[in-house]
Formats: C-alpha cells, sequence, structure tokens
C-alpha cells in the first residue's frame, strides 16, 4: 500500500470509528457489534504501525492506551484547582447566601446548580482543539501529567472543532468508575482471589495513576466535565460556560439547573436527595455557583475556595438495628467473608438484612458483639454496611465476636496468609463452596463458555458425586445428567452440546478457566501469548514467567504454587485427554511489508509505545526476525529504557547497531536509521 493510499484509508477508518463512538457515547445507540467495531480500530492500529508518520494526534486509536509512564511528571495549573467549602444544614446554606448578597451589595445574582459528582477532579488542556494535557489536582496548585491515561477516557474529547473555538482553554471536571463497572470490576477480582477494592472514588483514582495506559482503558472510567476556564472566552455566565461544553461535545450531566431563589435552590437540593440513587455514579451532595462570571470575580476567593461557589453535601442515611448474628461465606478461592446479619430495617427507600463485615479486622475493629444495636450506612456506596455501635444501648453481658477458626462447610482449621487481612480455607480440593465456585469460574462466558450449565445444575452435579473438578464435565454421559431433577432428555442433550462445543475455547481461555489465583482473563492472555504451550508454561521458572508481559511476583508465585501441586497438574493432563487447546494457535502470518526483509532484531528494555510482544509482531509481519541473543551476525539492537548494561557493551563491542523505538518506526516506514 502506498502511503497516499494509507492516508486515505486512515481517514475513512477514524471517519467511521469517531462515528459510532458517537453513537455509542452520546446517543447511546449502536449500529454495529463490539466485534465489528474493535475489527475497525484494529485495522487503523495496524495502519499506524505501518505508517507511523501518518499517526493524527487525535486518532481513535489513543483510546486503547499502550503507553507506559514511568514517572508522572508534575505540572502546575495556571489557574489553581481549588476546593469548595462545605455546608451540611440549610442554615449553613441560608448563611452562605447572606454572604453572597452581602458581597453583591444588593445585586440582584442567580444561582447554577449541579450535582457534587464523587469522583477525582482532572484539568484538561486544550490547545487549537486538540487535548494536549490532563493533570489530576495535585496540591491543587500542582499535579500529575496523566494524559496517557485520560485519552483513553472516551467521553473526553481528543479534539474539539467548533466555529470560533478559543485558542486555548482549560475544562474541568470529574473522572469517576460508574457504579456498574465497579461492581463488575470487584466481581471479577473476587473471582480471582484478588482483594476487592473499597470504593469507586479510590479505584477510579489508583486506575488514573496506573503505568500502563492499556489497562486504564479497559478500566472504563467516564467524565462529566463541569467548569471552562480560559481567557477571553467571550462568555460571561457559568451557564454558558456549560453549554459550549455541552456544544463541544463534552459530557456535561444534564442534571443542572439555574435557580432564581434560594428557594429553587432547597427545591433542587430535596429533588435530587433520592433521585441521586438512580444515577449511574456516587454523588455526595450539590454543588452551587454564582451565575454571572462578573459577580463571581466580584466575589472572589479565599486562600482555599471560591467565595461564589459552595457544596451543600447530603447526610449519609444512617439507621440503627439489632445484629443478630455474624454469618460465614466461602468463596471460590477458599476466602472467608463475614456477614452480618441484621433485623431487617427501611434504610433509602429498601430493606436491609445483610451487611458485609469484610474480615476479622473490621470486627474488631468495630468491637462488634451479637445482639449489639448497631448504625448501619447506605451512603455513597452500593452495599450497606455496619458503621458503628451504638454504645448506649450495650447491655452488660456481651461477649465481644470470637473470630471462626474452623471452616463454616468443610470444618478445616483457617489459616491466614502474611500481609493479608482475610482468613483461608486451606482445603481447596475438598471444601464444597470451593469446589462448585471452581466449576463455576470454569464454565462462565469469559472461561469455557458453557452457557447450558448453571449454578443449580452444577449444584446436583456435585451433591450427586457426579462433578468434582471441572475436567469431569467432559466425562459426563447422557444418563448421568438424566440423573438430575428437571432435566429431560432435551436438555440433557443441550448440556452435552455445550460441553462438546467448549473443548473449541481457545489456550487463553482455558489457561483462564483452570483458575489459577491472581491470573485473570488479561494476563491469561499474555501468558498464551508468551508462553504458547500449557507444557511451556508449567515448566517455566520463576524468573521466566516475570519476563513475560504484565507478570509479577505475586503472578508468578501464584503461577508456581498451582503448578506445583500434583492434583492441578494431574487435572491439566485430563483436560488434554479431554481435547481441550492447551496450545496457542499460531496464526499464519500474513506479512504487511517486507520492509525488514532479512534482517534481525533483538529486544531489550521498556519502550514507550509497544509491549516487547507487540514489536515482536511487527517486526515478523514486516519480514524481518527476533532474536534472543546478540552475536555479530545480528542487525540490530532495539533498545529501550533500562537495558541491562552488559547487553549494551556486548552489542557496542561486535558493533551491532543499537537503535531507538524511533528509529525502529523509521526503520518500518521505509526511511534509513
Ligand atoms: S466546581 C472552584 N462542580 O468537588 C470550584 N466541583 O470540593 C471548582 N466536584 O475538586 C469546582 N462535582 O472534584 C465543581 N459539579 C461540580 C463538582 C465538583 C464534584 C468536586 C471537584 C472539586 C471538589 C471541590
Amino acid at each position: 500500500m502506498t502511503s497516499t493510499q494509507a492516508k486515505k484509508e486512515i481517514e475513512e477508518l477514524i471517519q467511521k470509528i469517531n462515528y459510532h463512538n458517537d453513537l455509542y457515547y452520546q446517543k447511546h445507540k449502536t449500529e454495529i457489534s463490539d466485534f465489528e467495531f474493535d475489527k475497525l480500530l484494529e485495522q487503523l492500529i495496524e495502519l499506524e504501525n505501518q505508517f507511523p508518520d501518518l499517526k493524527q494526534p487525535d486518532s481513535p486509536t489513543q483510546r486503547v492506551g499502550g503507553t507506559i509512564t514511568k514517572e508522572f511528571n508534575t505540572v502546575f495549573h495556571q489557574y489553581p484547582m481549588l476546593s469548595l467549602g462545605n455546608t451540611y444544614s440549610p442554615e449553613e446554606l441560608t448563611d452562605f447566601d447572606s454572604r453572597v448578597a452581602k458581597g453583591l451589595d444588593g445585586d440582584v445574582y442567580e444561582y447554577f446548580c449541579e450535582l457534587k459528582f464523587d469522583g477525582v477532579s482532572i484539568s484538561l488542556i486544550y490547545e487549537d482543539g486538540l487535548l494536549v494535557k490532563g493533570v489530576t489536582r495535585g496540591d491543587g496548585v500542582r499535579g500529575d501529567d496523566v494524559t496517557a491515561n485520560v485519552k483513553t477516557i472516551r467521553n473526553i474529547p481528543l479534539k474539539v472543532s467548533a466555529p470560533g473555538l478559543p485558542k486555548r482553554f482549560e475544562v474541568r471536571g470529574e473522572v469517576f468508575m460508574p457504579k456498574d463497572v465497579f461492581l463488575k470490576l470487584n466481581k471479577e477480582r473476587e473471582d480471582i482471589g484478588e482483594e476487592k477494592y473499597a470504593n469507586a472514588r479510590n479505584t477510579t483514582s489508583g486506575t488514573l495513576k496506573m503505568q500502563d495506559s492499556s489497562i486504564v482503558a479497559q478500566r472504563k472510567l467516564d467524565c462529566y466535565a463541569y467548569y471552562l476556564l480560559g481567557e477571553a472566552l467571550g462568555i460571561e455566565s457559568h451557564e454558558q460556560g456549560i453549554h459550549a461544553l455541552e456544544k463541544w461535545k463534552f459530557n456535561v450531566s444534564n442534571a443542572y439547573r439555574k435557580c432564581k431563589t434560594l428557594k429553587e435552590v432547597f427545591d433542587y437540593i430535596n429533588y435530587w436527595e433520592n433521585k441521586r440513587n438512580e444515577l449511574p455514579l456516587e454523588t455526595d451532595g450539590v454543588v452551587i455557583k454564582v451565575n454571572s462570571l462578573e459577580q463571581q470575580e466580584r466575589l472572589g476567593f479565599t486562600a482555599k475556595s471560591p467565595r461564589w461557589a459552595i457544596a451543600y453535601k447530603y447526610k449519609a442515611e444512617s439507621v440503627s438495628t439489632r445484629l443478630n448474628s455474624i454469618t460465614y461465606q466461602v468463596g471460590r478461592t477458599g476466602a472467608i467473608t463475614p456477614v452480618a446479619e441484621l433485623e431487617p430495617v427501611q434504610l433509602s427507600g429498601t430493606t436491609v438484612k445483610r451487611a458485609s463485615l469484610h474480615n476479622a479486622n473490621e470486627i474488631a475493629r468495630l468491637d462488634l458483639r451479637i445482639g449489639d444495636s448497631v448504625f448501619v450506612e447506605k451512603g455513597g456506596e452500593i452495599i450497606p454496611k455496619v458503621t458503628g455501635v451504638d454504645q448506649a444501648k450495650r447491655k452488660g453481658n456481651l461477649k465481644p465476636v470470637a473470630y471462626i477458626t474452623n471452616c463454616p462447610e468443610c470444618n478445616t482449621p483457617l489459616i491466614r496468609h502474611e500481609g493479608e487481612a482475610a482468613h483461608y480455607c486451606p482445603n481447596v480440593n475438598g471444601c464444597p463452596p470451593q469446589i462448585k465456585g471452581r466449576i463455576e469460574h470454569f464454565i462462565q462466558r469469559k472461561a469455557m463458555d458453557i452457557d447450558s450449565l448453571g449454578e443449580q445444575t452444577i449444584r446436583q452435579l456435585f451433591e450427586l458425586n457426579l462433578v468434582r473438578r471441572p475436567s469431569d464435565l467432559y466425562f459426563l454421559s447422557k444418563a448421568d445428567l438424566l440423573r438430575l431433577d428437571k432435566v429431560k432428555d432435551k436438555s440433557a442433550d443441550n448440556i452435552l452440546k455445550g460441553i462438546i462445543e467448549s473443548k473449541q475455547a481457545p489456550f487463553e481461555s482455558v489457561l483462564f478457566a483452570i483458575g489459577i489465583r491472581y491470573v485473570g482473563k488479561t494476563v491469561a492472555e499474555k501468558l498464551a501469548r508468551h508462553f504458547k504451550t500449557i507444557d511451556n508454561l508449567m515448566a517455566a521458572t520463576y524468573e521466566q514467567l516475570l519476563e513475560a508481559p504484565e507478570v509479577g511476583e505475586k503472578i508468578a508465585q501464584s503461577v508456581i504454587l498451582f503448578f506445583s501441586n500434583p492434583e492441578n497438574r494431574e487435572e491439566v493432563e485430563r483436560l488434554r485427554q479431554a481435547g481441550l487447546h492447551l496450545e496457542a494457535v499460531i496464526k499464519e502470518v500474513t506479512l504487511d511489508s517486507n520492509v525488514l526483509e532479512g534482517k534481525s532484531f533483538v529486544i531489550s528494555g521498556v519502550f514507550e509505545k509497544y509491549e516487547r510482544d507487540e514489536l515482536r509482531d511487527i517486526i515478523i509481519k514486516n519480514g524481518g526476525k527476533v532474536l534472543s541473543s546478540i552475536s555479530g551476525k545480528l542487525d540490530y539492537l532495539l533498545a529501550g529504557d533500562n537495558m541491562g548494561p552488559a547487553k549494551r557493551e556486548k552489542a557496542e563491542k561486535l558493533g551491532v547497531p543499537i537503535i531507538s523505538e524511533a528509529d525502529f518506526n523509521a526503520l518500518l516506514s521505509g526511511g534509513k536509521s
């Protein structure tokens, strides 16, 4: 393909992708499947790799991330990012209004009310319509440059085009993780034995500071814009700023309202008090802003916050009820979760009967006793939590809760790993919920995808002693299935069909399905790609595991531990017998170009734009070869950051050219390095 053809194709792809993105994120509609969308994106990535010079600064491929930031640069804010004063009562808000009235010498003013989104504030700088920087609040004066991560948030425009757009402007907003995304993420973490995150806000904050932007992209963060800043913007009110943001396709929550009187402000506050629970994100109050920019300027700032705006915080609704007992749940990984069983009580419109207590430390911290009157809150959190004990109501004879020492399901003594808060039942292969949980994990969509089986069928298969480990599924007969309740001829066939079809699942799905602790779907994909076969993976040393992308000490140890267990190795053999894919399918390589034909490379170090795996693929797809050690015959040592000095020395001694990522891109586009 010539450069001119590529340019045309890239433009067309960008147009298509932007069209579908816009449809999805702004109008909540779809015309093509996720698969088709990903295909378009893949084509664009390929073309951009082939013709790096043609990559547009606002290309939608930036949304998929890939940039690794080792350390975030500190950036000074042009306008300090101040916080807001808080009020908690109508009286305090009335005081604020009096201060505003006084400050404006009796002039007429109006308020602009918005919800207070509970996320992480972000400053977005645009120049000539392009997003050039995304910076966290930091200490308000300077924050971290998290641009690469911010670019993965699909609701943040990479490019704004509109007539009369200011040359430079800043948009402030709140980055957040939608409630459903947070719940799903936690569920996935629980599934692979990771500790759950405490709340969506901290998770958002942690995500924004992740080094690998491709992981940030998978986290599906979102952003609401609520403030336009800049010089000579041609706007006179906050409201006009908000409308400009809407016109420029920023994601603005439509929950705002202009209020002419304090009464209208209170109406707004009351309206959203319960209604806000229906929103896709956590909110903890309302922000009330004086609308006119000229009046804002006259009111000015205190050292910490503007005098023209204030937050009204909703009180987290709290009720007290009796702690009837504590029960203990055993998860798939053996982790024990204590649950408070409460006297049913009404809270924010729902009946609450149970609340998670997280772990033994939490019970000790709260100093809980069965029979106590405890406070339960929903607050911003989705799951109710016990926040404390009503000491005044405590009866004298209650004893502190003694945490269980044995598994409630199989009576095995519990253990606690160093540095972890949870207790575990170590009876991995004999504890019923662990066995059932592993089979449920095995059949889930991201794993073997056997949707003809469900929780109930698995329970029965377990109870009838037909299935004790995932591989048993593949040796079930129709007669076995007919022993189950409600399973007739047709449904038995259907179950068998689902099981047989699952044998086609690719290696990475099998690797995820077998349930190695900490190995989620993404890590399984990386491992499958890196090691190619289960035998290579089982034979890998700790050091070799660490060489695989995204594998750190914790995962490496877990993989070693898993395969050092003879029962797990035996299970792998049974899955092999059943005919599952335990090897990655080597795709036939169709060459993208032959610009690297006859050239050999050794790749070493960490790269800005690519993972090492990706570089290897690009080299192969363009006719080159990748070698593992440096010799006199080698054509190039492709060096990233942190390459060992020994490699450099050896290459220099043998006269092998050492090239950078940029040199490599030039080679790819046919230039000379
Ligand atoms: S305006 C100078 N509007 O609240 C005023 N802030 O305590 C700038 N926040 O750091 C802030 N929702 O992270 C504004 N609708 C909203 C908001 C909002 C949430 C956060 C923001 C800020 C903090 C102030």
